[in-house]
Parts: structure tokens; sequence; C-alpha cells
């Protein structure tokens, strides 16, 4: 009897101190929305079980280890035990009532993340080879490469992919989604921390998949508004060319391969391009003039600069010619 309460005791401490060490390494980063609290509530009584089930396996094992270890000169057998139905019940019913309540736990969190507000505002979300886009269908239609949110306030993202599978995840808003090409996907998120997030690509599509990340940010309503106003205003008034090749470009998700800064992802950078000389990959050289882009925007495959590969698979982008003037113009304004 003595043993069982000592090792009771120290399943309970060995249990708290597995708990609460975990606990503070900080495995989660901040949750910033509604639909966080089931997952962490889910997740923290998970830690609380598997801490306990850990101390109820590794305590006695290492209080056997010393306790009843075998006395020089000891030769004897141990006693034969035969089963013990009454323990073998308890060791099938426990179990069997813990998964019961976790699966019943699961599909609970499930349904208040998916809890609908009829207020919610629509957000379309497009994931392409390696960027996402946004477009605010509420606010005229603008599409932007920052995903802004006003907080308290639950979004609906409708999602689409132009290519392959992606996953929409920011973690601090700890629900995730895939993102298909040819079908709507949809997520619900309420904001509830002011804050920049970023959302990743939590699918391997590809080469750059690793860099498919934008800005989620998080502000107040007023400063939302105002941000949104601002960008229906940008996009519904008329503007330079080169405004509008800019907005052409964030909007086809076009800087998730090529930067504006010089640096190398999948895609050659535009920093320069307009104008320069380009070196092949089958050893041909050209002049980056306006034919050039075009064909290499139609036709990406077309002429594959020295030291890059054909992207699989090869983006198509249908842009009148209208728009491949402002493209070109923006290009230009890249020194
Ligand atoms: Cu998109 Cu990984």
């Amino acid at each position: 009897m003595r043993h069982f309460i000592i090792v009771g005791l120290l399943v309970i401490l060995v249990t708290l101190g597995t708990y609460f060490g975990l606990d503070a390494v900080g495995l989660l980063p901040v949750d910033a929305s509604a639909q966080a609290s089931p997952i962490d509530f889910l997740w923290d009584l998970q830690l609380i079980v598997l801490s306990f089930l850990f101390a109820l396996i590794v305590v006695p094992l290492v209080y056997s280890l010393i306790v009843f270890r075998r006395k020089p000169g000891d030769t004897e057998d141990a006693v034969h035990v035969e089963g013990n139905t009454k323990l073998e019940v308890t060791w099938t019913v426990i179990p069997l009532i813990t998964v019961v309540a976790f699966a019943y736990l699961g599909a609970w969190s499930l349904r208040e993340t998916r809890r609908a507000d009829p207020q919610a505002m629509v957000v379309r979300v497009i994931a392409q080879q390696f960027a996402w886009s946004f477009e605010y269908p509420e606010y005229g239609g603008f599409i932007t490469d920052q995903l802004y949110l006003p907080i308290g306030r639950q979004v609906l993202l409708q999602m689409t992919s132009r290519d392959v599978i992606h996953s929409f995840w920011v973690p601090e808003f700890r629900v995730k989604q895939d993102v298909l090409p040819g079908r709507e996907t949809q997520l619900r998120i309420t904001p509830t921390r002011m804050g920049r997030y970023k959302v990743r690509c939590a699918e391997l599509c590809g080469a750059a998949h690793y860099s498919m990340e934008n800005a989620v940010i998080v502000v107040d309503q007023v400063a939302f508004e105002k941000w949104a106003q601002e960008q229906r205003m940008a996009f519904e008034t008329a503007q330079t060319p080169e405004q509008k090749g800019e907005r052409l470009v964030r909007a086809n998700g076009c800087l998730g391969c090529h930067t504006l800064t010089g640096q190398v992802l999948v895609g050659p950078s535009w920093k320069g391009l307009f104008g320069s000389e380009r070196k092949f990959a089958d050893g041909t050289t050209t002049i980056a003039d306006e034919a050039y882009i075009i064909e290499s925007i139609l036709n990406p495959a077309a002429k594959i600069v020295a030291g890059f590969q054909t992207a699989n698979p090869m983006p198509a982008y249908v842009f009148d010619e209208e728009q491949l003037s402002y493209i070109i113009a923006y290009l230009k304004t890249l020194k």
C-alpha cells in the first residue's frame, strides 16, 4: 500500500511538472482570433492528458527499477500472476471513454470554428505560385497583396487557386484550409488582436513554396474603413499607366516569383529589367524591349533566362494589349 501512495503522489507531481514545463516553452504563438479559443482549449486538455499518461508510464517504471531491484544473491523467480479481469476492464473502459470524449470535443471545436456570422465580410483569396492576393467585393472589388482585417468582425474567406493546391494558414488565427484550383473553399476568421501577422502556405506547392508569405494586418474598425476607402479610390479613379501596371502586377501575384529589389526567387528580378541585355539558357542574347516582355508574359517558356528553369506548371496569364502596355510602363520605372 505504501508503494501505491508514493507512486500516486509521484505521478501527480510528474504530471504537473510535465504540463507546466510544456506550457512554459510557449509551443503556440499568440492567439489572435475567436476561432483560436476552442482550438487552444482542446490543445490544453490534450497536453494535460498526455502529461498524465507520460507520468503514469514513466513513474512506476523508474520506481520499480530502483525500489524492486534484485538484491545481490537473490536468485528466486518473481511471483507468477495470471490475468486480472478487474484491471483489464479498467484499462479498456477508461481509455475508451477518454477517446470518445475527445472525439466529441473535436467535433464541438470544429463546429465552433465554423460558426457563421451573417454580418461577415467577404474577402476573396486567390492563391498561386507563389503569392496570395485578396479581393474586397464589398468595397468595389479592389485587389491587394496584403490582407487587411478589422478587429472584431468575422471575415469569410472565399478561396481558390490559379494553379496547384495551396493551403491558407495564419498560425496566430490557428485555423487552416486547403486552397484548390477549380473549386472554392471557405474559412471564417474573427480577428481579436491587432497586429501584423503572416499568411503562410502550408502545402508544398513548388520551388518557392517556402516564400509564399503575405502580410496580414489587423487594425481597428476606423483604420480599416479608411484603408479600404483609400484602396477603393485608388482602384476606381483614373490613374497613370505606371500605377495601373503596378496594380495589375500586385493583383496577379507576379511578385511571388519576381522581386523588385534584385533578389532572385524562382524567376529573375525585375530591377533594371527594361532595356537590359538578357542572356538565355540556349546561349543567345537579346535586349529586353517591349516585344520581348510581351512574349515572356504571354508565353513564359519561350525564352528562359540563363540560370533559371521553366516553372512546372508554367503559369499562363491572359492580359489584353492595354493591360500589357500598363505593365510595361510599370516595368520601365523599376530602375
Ligand atoms: Cu503555395 Cu506552398
